[in-house]
């Protein structure tokens, strides 16, 4: 049986800035991924990492920002955490490597993003999540870590009140493996993929999320759901906030800049909910382009700066809308992009089975609370997977042994079995094609009592459905097919409990707007929704938000 103190899944960056610190902490520390490290989701972040780092700026600031794009549901400790780490964490990755963009003066670039009272978010031109990963990735190879890549987690083994390891599968062989380790960090990002409109990677489909919660952890915020501005018609692609950010604007079909109508004072850089409310509502009051979209405008910012700013933007635009940004507008609507909720951790990682640790989008601290600040999510990967592999390190010092026993891997290997064996059923990609509709059309930016209930018999009569879920491809050397399944059962899991919790929260928070509940109802709502596995589906409970400093007051931008 394979065993190590430390076992990291997911090696984006939060896994690896989990296992690096883990590993320097003098663990033997093992990092399994679906994907080569370099390919996980992280790399597909493009505007930038928030750091008060000018004289102007203030970490005082970047907190209060926070807490107000939170609106007030972030826990304001781990906020005040958060925003001090965040120059020590850009500095740190320089050091590692990352090369970012510069000023004039040589000294760190800052773009304004969403939210934001003072542009800090420090970017490599439109690639900063890549820019970052393989800043990082090269010192992996510095320590001994032992990297499964192409290994797809199945379970989290918990005995005995606390974690035994993991099962997970090789896709080069389709062999079940138990991986014995006295701690588990969880870093496997979000599950956008419940959505069809999202601008997350095909691999984006939270197993460690739903393993997590079949192991028995408390999931968090599962209802907070963050939808992009501005991502491109048709694909989804992400067009980053950093457009905005460098002066792009948002126009309707009558070429009227709406954003004065929704945030008078910011405009289109006000926090993502506002804007991506504020497109939906044009579309649907017939100030939208034919088809639904609105423009986003780029062509007054001159060719030099969008081509060497928005590199990325550009090729995308003209790849996969036909567009040049330089001369057109680009046609944009908001799409799924990041999951608030998740693995209910404390600032050190920590989730609620001892032994458990989630970092990253997997996990909720919280410091995003109802709606994160764009530049938030790739300082939460470095800062928290650091946190996670610190205080797993901690841990395994003084725990026992653990073991992985023949009978924990039975249910995951009778499951694959299963799948294998079904001759007649259900394909996994129609399943997750009819869930991704389900979640476009019921489970939106707006949302009304009537389309929620709807969707959950939806997801409820798929579940049942995937019962009968059967793999056709045979072939025994990653099979896509095989993983196909595994995943959609993994989002089928997670979309039910996003779905309870929206019922449940009758208020309007953040990104969850309830059109029969349009205000934020602070006396009975003022705390985050926890989700717990029972045989009848998630059982939800509540935990009140940490308090410091901030009063809540009305969000206004
Ligand atoms: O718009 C963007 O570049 C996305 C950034 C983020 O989600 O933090």
């Amino acid at each position: 049986m394979l065993k190590h103190d430390i076992v990291v899944v997911g090696a984006g960056l939060a896994g690896q800035r989990a296992a690096l610190a883990a590993a320097r902490a003098g663990h033997d520390v093992a990092l399994v991924s679906k994907l080569h490290p370099l390919r996980s989701h992280s790399g597909a972040a493009q505007g930038g990492i928030n750091a008060a780092v000018g004289k102007e700026d203030s970490v005082e600031t970047h907190i209060y920002d926070t807490v107000k794009g939170s609106d007030y549901l972030g826990d304001q400790d781990a906020i005040e955490f958060f925003c001090q780490q965040a120059g020590p964490t850009v500095i740190e990755m320089e050091h590692f490597g990352t090369i970012f963009s510069r000023s004039d003066d040589g000294s760190l670039a800052r773009r304004a993003f969403g939210g934001a009272g003072f542009p800090r978010t420090i970017y490599a031109a439109d690639r900063t999540g890549l820019a970052l990963l393989q800043g990082i990735y090269e010192h992996l190879g510095t320590e001994t870590i032992r990297i499964y890549e192409e290994w797809f987690l199945l379970s989290v083994v918990v005995r005995d009140g606390r974690v035994q390891g993991i099962s997970a599968f090789d896709r080069r062989t389709l062999k079940v493996e138990g991986i014995a380790a006295k701690a588990v960090i969880l870093a496997t990002g979000p599950f956008g993929r419940i959505y069809g409109r999202t601008t997350n990677a095909h691999s984006c489909t939270g197993d460690g999320v739903a393993a997590a919660y079949r192991a028995g952890a408390a999931l968090k915020d599962m209802e907070f759901v963050q939808f992009h501005p501005t991502a491109l018609m048709e694909s989804s692609i992400l067009i980053t906030e950093g457009a905005r950010g460098e002066g792009g604007i948002l126009k309707n079909v009558n070429g009227e800049r709406f954003m004065a109508r929704y945030a008078p004072h910011v405009l289109d850089l006000a926090s993502r909910d506002v804007v991506s409310r504020a497109i939906v509502t044009e579309v649907k009051e017939g100030r939208g382009f034919p088809g639904g979209f609105v423009h986003l405008e780029l062509m007054h910012l001159g060719k030099e700066k969008i081509e060497s700013r928005l590199q990325e933007i550009c090729d995308f635009s003209r790849t996969y809308a036909g567009v040049d940004p330089v001369t057109e507008p680009i046609p944009v609507y908001p799409a799924q992009h990041y999951m608030m909720g998740g693995i209910s951790t404390n600032m050190k990682g920590e989730a609620s089975i001892p032994g458990l640790y989630a970092a990253g989008e997997a996990a909720c601290v919280s410091i995003h609370g109802a709606n994160r600040l764009g530049g938030n999510s790739l300082l939460e990967t470095l800062v928290f997977g650091k946190q996670a592999g610190l205080a797993a390190a901690e841990f395994v010092a003084s725990a026992p042994d653990t073991e992985i026993r023949a009978e924990d891997l039975e249910k995951e290997t009778a499951h694959i079995q299963q799948l294998w064996n079904r001759t007649e059923g259900e394909s996994p990609r129609a399943l997750r094609t009819e869930l991704q509709q389900t979640m476009d059309q019921l489970v939106g930016i707006y949302r009304t009592p009537e389309e929620l209930f709807r969707a959950l018999r939806q997801v409820r009569a798929l579940q049942e459905r995937y019962r009968n879920v059967r793999v056709i491809d045979r072939s025994t050397t990653y099979n896509i097919d095989l993983t196909d399944a595994l995943e959609v059962g993994n989002l089928l899991t997670l979309a039910e409990i996003i779905v309870v919790g929206a019922i449940a929260r009758t208020e309007s928070r953040g990104a969850h707007t309830r059109l029969d509940f349009p205000a934020r109802d602070d006396k009975s709502w003022m705390k985050h929704t926890l989700a717990h596995w029972t045989v009848n589906g998630p059982e939800l409970s509540y935990a009140p938000v940490a308090y410091t400093r901030w009063e809540p007051k009305e969000r206004v931008y």
